[in-house]
Formats: structure tokens, C-alpha cells, sequence
């Protein structure tokens, strides 16, 4: 049954879901049916991260018990890291939690049991691991220094500020990490969950699938687009070099990154509520230049082509004023679409059909085959 060619694959239906929904006219975005501007104000990442795995919101045991559970996978093996010390130094952070994920993969102590109740449980200890490797892998690769210990009294999101800095997290920049990890949680069919999907349609493991999405996330046009949005923001420098700066861009005709959604034709519903956590931040450091900056990238990329900052945009400049190393944005991400990515992976799992699209051929036509000699 061969259908139409679409590039990109836009709009092409390729599953069935009941983990998150875009409602593009409204620019609203549920998970399991609450609205993410909600969540990412009031609830915890484990608590929302324990309803994009199953479906409903944790009562108290619940939650007490999923988190005892990604507090165990905080604690990474000690022969990750020790292996983690050879990296070199320069290496991009995606590329050293891509290869400590694949480390951790063998340690895992479900790497041969591929039941649905191992997968659940791989994925917890995906999060915690995660968690710990992005701010430990920076840290032991990049900054040559001991990897500091998680403390199991502090939220996931505070264990992330507190590994990469040592010290116990300020209580808005908690509360702010929070709220990003919850709106980088999930987003449906998006470039590195479809990725992750494919990997294990073909019967491959969580830790495969999860490899796979990092790789895919990385690039600027997906979840790189964060890092890239900040070398953007520190490039235009000042809010008055935004309007020939940008209008030179589009004439060059290049992607300014952290605008523009496949999905969102309006606004991208995670951008407002981030950027209102930003604003906090600003209030707080006294510091509001890289917010004006933004904001007249902004009034330039609506006026010159209609489009709108998505998440990576203001966060961006929201991680370099809580102090956040760039190149840790993307990884943060990660950390957080892993929730997203299990799930889809579990889901996927549960009525799995191996994912194999077709392609149109335009290469040459059949010919005969000339031997070396002759050619
Ligand atoms: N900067 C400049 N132009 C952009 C743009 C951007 N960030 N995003 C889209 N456009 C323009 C395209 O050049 C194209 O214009 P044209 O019709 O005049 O050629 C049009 O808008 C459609 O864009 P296209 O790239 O075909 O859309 P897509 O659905 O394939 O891609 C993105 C979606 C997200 C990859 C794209 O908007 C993009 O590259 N954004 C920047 C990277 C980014 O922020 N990624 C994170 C996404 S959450």
C-alpha cells in the first residue's frame, strides 16, 4: 500500500498515542490529558515524569516509591565514570552521555530481560542515570574533576544544579530547572522519539532506542537548537544590532535557531511559560539584558516572517543566566525527553509492528554488470 511522498514525513501519521497531544489552533500542549502550563508550575518533574509513564498521576506511596527508584539509578556505576576519565576533554556533551548511555547498558542489571516489567524498570533507572551522568560526565570529561555524590534529599532537578556545582541548589534556579525539564518532558512524534521508536520496532532494547534518540536530538534543527539559540543571543550582543542582524540572516537565508515548529502554526505553547520562568530569574539576578535582547530578536523574526520562538529560545537564555555551561543545554534536555522517550518506546513495544517506510526510487535503470578488467 504505497501513499504519497511527503518530505520530512510531514503529516504523516506513523502511530497511534495516548501519551501527549498538540493542539496546534489553541497552541496547546497536554500530557495524559493535563495541560503542561499547569504541570510545569505546580508539580514536581517525578511526579510528572511518573505520569508519562503510566498514565495517571502518583498518590504519595507512589511518588515516595518512584523516587526511591530513580535515586537508586542516580547512583551510576563507579566503572562508568572511571571509563568516562580516558574521554577527551573536548568532547561535546551529547557525545559523552551518548557513549556513557552505552556504557551504562552494560551494567544494567535487566540487560537480558526484555519483559515489559524490566523495560519499566530500565526506564526509571534511566532517568536517574541520566540525571547523574550530564552534570558527572561534564564535570569528570571536561572539567577534570571528581564526580560529586547525589544527595536522595533534594528533588531530581536540584540533584542536577547540585552535582554540577557542589553546592545546594538556590531554591528559584530549583524551582526553574523544574519547570524546564517538565516542558522538555515530551512532545509526541518529534524527530529523536520517532527515532527511539524505530530502534526498538525491531525488537532492540530500551538503551538502543534511547542511544538512537540522543543522536537525533543533538542535531541544531531538534534539541541542539537550545545551545545554538544562546551562541545566536551572544553573537546580536545588543538589543540594537537585532533587526540588521536577523534581517541579514534571512536574506543569507539561514535557520535562526529556536524559532519556527513543524507542529505549532501560531506560538509554541512551552515558550511562553518558559519565558516567564526567565523572567524570574531576571528579577532576581537584576540582570535583564539578555532577556531585551531576546525580546527584540523576537519583534524582528515576527515582523520579517511571522514565526515565533520555541521552547529552545527562551530557555536558552534562561541557562546562561542561572550560570549553566551551553554546552550542557542540550544534554538537560535529554535528561528530561528520556521520560518521553520510554514511554514512547514502551508504548511502541505494547502493539509492536516493525517501522519500515518505503522509499521512491529515482536512481539509474537496471544495466549490465562490467567486470573490473574492463572498466
Ligand atoms: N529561521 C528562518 N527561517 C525559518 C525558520 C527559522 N528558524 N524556521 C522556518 N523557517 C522558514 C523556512 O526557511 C521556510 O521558509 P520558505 O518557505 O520561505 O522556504 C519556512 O519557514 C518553512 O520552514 P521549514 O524548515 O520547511 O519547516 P520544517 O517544518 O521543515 O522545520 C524546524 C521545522 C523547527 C526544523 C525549523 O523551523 C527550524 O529549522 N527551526 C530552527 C531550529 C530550531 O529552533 N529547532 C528546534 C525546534 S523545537
Amino acid at each position: 500500500m504505497a501513499s504519497e511522498y511527503s518530505p520530512g514525513l510531514q503529516g504523516v501519521v506513523a502511530a497511534v498515542s495516548g501519551i501527549s497531544d498538540i493542539d496546534v489552533e489553541r497552541s496547546v500542549l497536554t500530557y495524559r490529558g493535563y495541560d503542561v502550563h499547569v504541570l510545569a508550575e505546580q508539580a514536581s518533574f517525578e511526579e510528572v515524569a511518573f505520569l508519562v509513564l503510566n498514565g495517571e498521576l502518583p498518590n504519595r506511596d507512589q511518588l515516595a516509591n518512584f523516587c526511591a527508584a530513580i535515586a537508586e539509578g542516580r547512583c551510576v556505576p563507579a566503572a562508568v565514570y572511571d571509563a568516562l576519565r580516558s574521554f577527551p576533554k573536548e568532547a561535546h556533551p551529547m557525545d559523552i552521555l551518548r557513549a556513557g548511555v552505552s556504557l551504562l547498558a552494560l551494567h544494567d542489571p535487566d540487560r537480558t530481560d526484555h519483559s515489559a516489567e524490566a523495560n519499566m524498570r530500565k526506564a526509571i533507572r534511566l532517568i536517574g542515570q541520566i540525571g547523574a551522568l550530564v552534570p558527572n560526565g561534564y564535570r569528570i570529561v571536561v572539567q577534570g574533576e571528581p564526580p560529586v555524590q547525589p544527595d536522595s534529599s533534594i528533588s531530581h532537578a536540584g540533584n542536577i544544579l547540585y552535582m554540577l556545582t557542589g553546592q545546594r541548589p538556590d531554591p528559584l534556579a530549583e524551582h526553574v530547572i523544574n519547570g524546564s525539564l517538565i516542558l522538555y518532558m515530551e512532545h509526541g512524534l518529534n524527530a529523536s522519539t520517532f527515532a527511539s521508536r524505530v530502534v526498538v520496532s525491531t525488537l532492540s532494547d530500551l538503551y538502543s532506542g534511547t542511544i538512537a534518540a540522543i543522536g537525533a536530538l543533538k542535531g541544531p534543527l531538534h534539541g541542539g537548537a537550545n545551545e545554538a539559540a544562546m551562541e545566536l543571543l551572544l553573537d546580536v550582543g545588543t538589543p540594537d544590532r537585532a533587526r540588521e542582524y536577523i534581517r541579514e540572516a534571512l536574506a543569507a537565508k539561514k535557520k535562526v535557531m529556536g524559532f519556527g515548529h513543524r507542529e505549532y502554526k501560531h506560538s509554541d505553547s512551552r515558550a511562553g511559560v518558559m519565558k516567564e520562568f526567565g523572567k524570574r530569574v531576571c528579577e532576581q539576578k537584576g540582570d535583564w539584558k539578555w532577556f531585551e535582547i531576546a525580546e527584540a530578536i523576537e519583534q524582528e523574526m515576527w515582523e520579517a516572517k511571522k514565526l515565533f520562538p520555541n521552547l529552545d529560545f527562551p530557555s536558552a537564555w534562561t541557562y546562561y543566566l542561572l550560570g549553566l555551561p551551553i554546552p550542557l543545554y542540550t544534554p538537560l534536555f535529554a535528561a528530561s525527553r528520556t521520560v518521553g522517550w520510554s514511554a514512547h518506546m514502551i508504548e511502541q513495544l505494547s502493539a509492536n509492528r516493525i517501522i519500515r517506510p518505503t522509499s521512491l526510487y529515482n536512481g539509474p535503470a537496471p544495466r549490465e554488470f562490467v567486470p573490473l578488467s574492463d572498466r
